[in-house]
């Protein structure tokens, strides 16, 4: 976190305050994401789910080589969206759930549009903009409480 604020890129090999403790995060990490690609590609295709973001990267084909993404690919974007997506999408969700806990009128109307539009079935995708409450609920709790504050610099590092 501390890098991604700092207006330069500095040389990875520096070995600057912290550097044993990311590279031993970063190792924890990449473990993580790399156990679950694995899991996953070990299962039997009848078994293994069609529709979740990782399936869709493993199906994902290069329109004129007809290539999947290369092991480093696929590792890499998942690292990105694990990183990217669920600290985001947790903190918009917690900020919207204690506001909606301290408006309970608010949340009563939210509650009341997912009945009418959902009943007792599991949302999907494209009911999104059939909600419009708890949408708009949610936007505002980002207003107020964003998930993501400040600009995010980016580091540019060659490939070892
Ligand atoms: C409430 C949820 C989210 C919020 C508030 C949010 C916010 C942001 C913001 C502000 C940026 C731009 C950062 C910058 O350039 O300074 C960004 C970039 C990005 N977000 Fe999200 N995001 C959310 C959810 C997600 C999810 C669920 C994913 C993926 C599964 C995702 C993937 C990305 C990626 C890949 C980028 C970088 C795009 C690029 O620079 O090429 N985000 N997000």
């Amino acid at each position: 976190m501390r890098e991604m604020f700092w207006p330069v890129t500095l040389p990875d090999w520096l070995p600057l305050p912290g550097k044993r403790a990311k590279r031993r995060a970063l190792r924890s990490l990449h473990g993580l994401v790399q156990r679950h690609i694995t899991q996953r590609q070990a299962l039997p295709p009848e078994a293994a789910p069609q529709d979740d973001l990782l399936a869709m990267l493993l199906a994902v084909r290069d329109e004129h080589t007809g290539d999947g993404l290369s092991a480093t690919e696929l590792h890499d974007e998942c690292m990105v969206m694990f990183q990217a997506g669920h600290e985001t999408s947790a903190t918009a969700l917690l900020w919207w759930a204690w506001l909606m806990a301290m408006h309970p009128e608010a949340q009563a109307r939210a509650q009341a549009e997912v009945q009418a539009v959902l009943g007792t079935r599991e949302p999907q995708a494209a009911d999104a903009t059939a909600l419009d409450w708890p949408g708009a609920t949610l936007k505002e709790a980002m207003r107020l409480y964003p998930p993501v504050a400040a600009l995010v610099s980016r580091a540019r590092r060659l490939p070892a």
